[in-house]
C-alpha cells in the first residue's frame, strides 16, 4: 500500500549532519543504529513471523541441519506456508484478482547452480514455488507464465484444485460489492492521483507475500519468493515475486535478497538485485534492506515527495547475518523469523523513515 513518508521527520533526522554525512546519504551510506541479525550457517529466515512462519522454519531447519540442501530447505518452508488457508497472501487461499479468481506468482533461485525458475499468473495449484523449481530444473527456461505454467505443472502429476477458501471468496465478493474509485483502473496520470488518494486511508489492496532464503552446511545458498499477489489485480497482472532480479535475488558469493509490497516499484527498481549487490559491496543485509527503500524514495522524489509505497524487504548474506526493513508507517516494525544452531529467531527490523 503506498503511503506518505513524514517528510518532516524524515528531514529531522538529517537536518544538521556535515558535509560529510551528507554525501553517505547521498549515497546510501548513512550510519543506522540496528546492526541487524547475526546468525550462523546454516541458517534459514522468512519475512513471514507468524505461527505458520515459524512452524515453517523449524520444518525447514530439520532438513538443513540434518545436512540437506538450502534449497530443497526453502522449497519445504515455502510449501508448509503456501497451504495454509488462513494466509490471504500466498497460495491455497490467497486473495483472488478482481474475476476472483487465484492467480499465483513464485520464482527460486539456487546459487549453488546459478540457475532460476519462476511462474507468474498461474491458477489451480497450491505450491507454486515447486512449480518455479520445476521451470529451474526440468525445462531451459527461467519464466512461464498461465495456461503453459498449470500445463507443465500436471504433466509432473501436480493436481488442479480450487484455491478460494470460504475466508478468500467472503473478502472477494465484500470487495466487489464495494468497488470504488480506488480499483487498480486509472488514467495515464494517475499515479500522482493514486498517491495522493491512498495517503492515510486504510489498505484497500493488500499486497502479502513470503520469501523463504537459506544457506546450507555446504555454503550454498538459496531463496523462494512466493504470493497470490496484489488483491483484486486486473486479470494477468504480474508482480514482481515471478521475476528474477526484483522479487527476489541469490548469489552464492554474496547471500540472497527478497520483496514483499507493491510489486510494481520492485520491478521498476530491480530491489532484490540491488540489495545483492549493496551486500556485494560490503553493506550488511540490514542496511542492504534500508538502502533499497532509500533508492525507492529518491527514485519517487522529483514526482511526488509525499510518495513512498509499501515495501518490506529481507536480505541474509553467506556468513548467516541478516536483516529487514519495511516503509509502511503505522505498523510499527518489521518482524521476521531466522532458524540456526542457536534456536529460532523472531528478528524486529528497522521502520524506514521514522
Ligand atoms: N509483492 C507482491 C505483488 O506485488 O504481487
Amino acid at each position: 500500500m503506498p503511503r506518505a513518508i513524514n517528510r518532516r521527520l524524515f528531514l529531522g533526522r538529517t537536518a544538521g549532519v556535515g558535509v560529510g554525512a551528507l554525501f553517505a546519504r547521498a549515497v546510501g551510506l548513512e550510519a543506522r543504529s540496528n546492526p541487524g541479525g547475526i546468525g550462523r550457517v546454516p541458517i534459514l529466515v522468512t519475512s513471514h513471523s507468524n505461527q505458520t512462519g515459524q512452524r515453517a522454519a523449524e520444518q525447514a531447519w530439520e532438513l538443513l541441519s540434518a545436512g540437506g540442501s538450502a534449497l530443497d530447505a526453502v522449497e519445504l518452508a515455502a510449501n508448509v506456508i503456501e497451504v495454509d488457508p488462513e494466509d490471504t497472501s500466498v497460495g491455497y487461499g490467497g486473495l483472488p484478482n478482481e474475476n476472483g479468481v487465484v492467480q499465483l506468482d513464485a520464482s527460486v533461485m539456487d546459487g549453488a547452480t546459478y540457475n532460476a525458475g519462476a511462474v507468474a499468473s498461474l491458477e489451480g495449484i497450491k505450491n507454486p514455488s515447486s512449480v518455479a523449481r520445476l521451470v529451474m530444473e526440468r525445462t531451459d527456461h527461467v519464466l512461464m507464465v498461465g495456461p503453459g505454467a498449470l500445463a507443465l505443472a500436471k504433466s509432473f502429476g501436480f493436481e488442479e484444485e480450487d484455491l478460494m477458501t470460504e475466508r478468500s471468496r467472503a473478502r472477494w465478493l465484500e470487495w466487489r460489492e464495494n468497488r470504488s474509485e480506488s480499483d487498480d483502473w486509472g488514467p495515464p496520470d494517475h499515479l500522482k492521483d493514486r498517491a495522493e488518494a491512498r495517503i492515510g486511508g486504510e489498505p484497500a489492496f493488500h499486497y502479502g507475500t513470503v520469501n523463504v532464503l537459506a544457506v546450507d552446511a555446504s555454503g550454498d545458498v538459496a531463496g523462494i519468493t512466493t504470493t497470490s499477489g496484489l488483491s483484486w489485480k486486473i486479470d494477468g497482472r504480474v508482480g514482481d515475486s515471478p521475476i528474477i532480479g526484483a522479487g527476489l535475488y541469490v548469489d552464492n558469493d554474496v547471500g540472497a535478497a527478497g520483496a514483499t509490497g507493491r510489486g510494481e516499484d520492485v520491478i521498476k527498481s530491480c530491489a532484490s538485485y540491488f540489495m545483492v549487490e549493496r551486500m556485494r559491496a560490503g553493506r550488511t543485509p540490514q542496511q542492504a534492506c534500508e538502502d533499497a527503500l532509500e533508492m525507492i524514495r529518491r527514485r519517487y522524489e522529483r514526482l511526488n515527495l509525499d510518495f513512498m509505497p509499501g515495501e518490506k524487504f529481507v536480505a541474509l548474506n553467506r556468513d548467516g547475518d541478516y536483516g529487514c526493513a519495511w516503509s509502511y508507517e503505522s505498523r510499527g516494525l518489521p518482524q521476521m523469523t531466522a532458524r540456526d544452531s542457536g534456536g529460532l529467531t523472531v528478528y524486529e527490523g528497522v521502520q524506514f523513515g521514522a
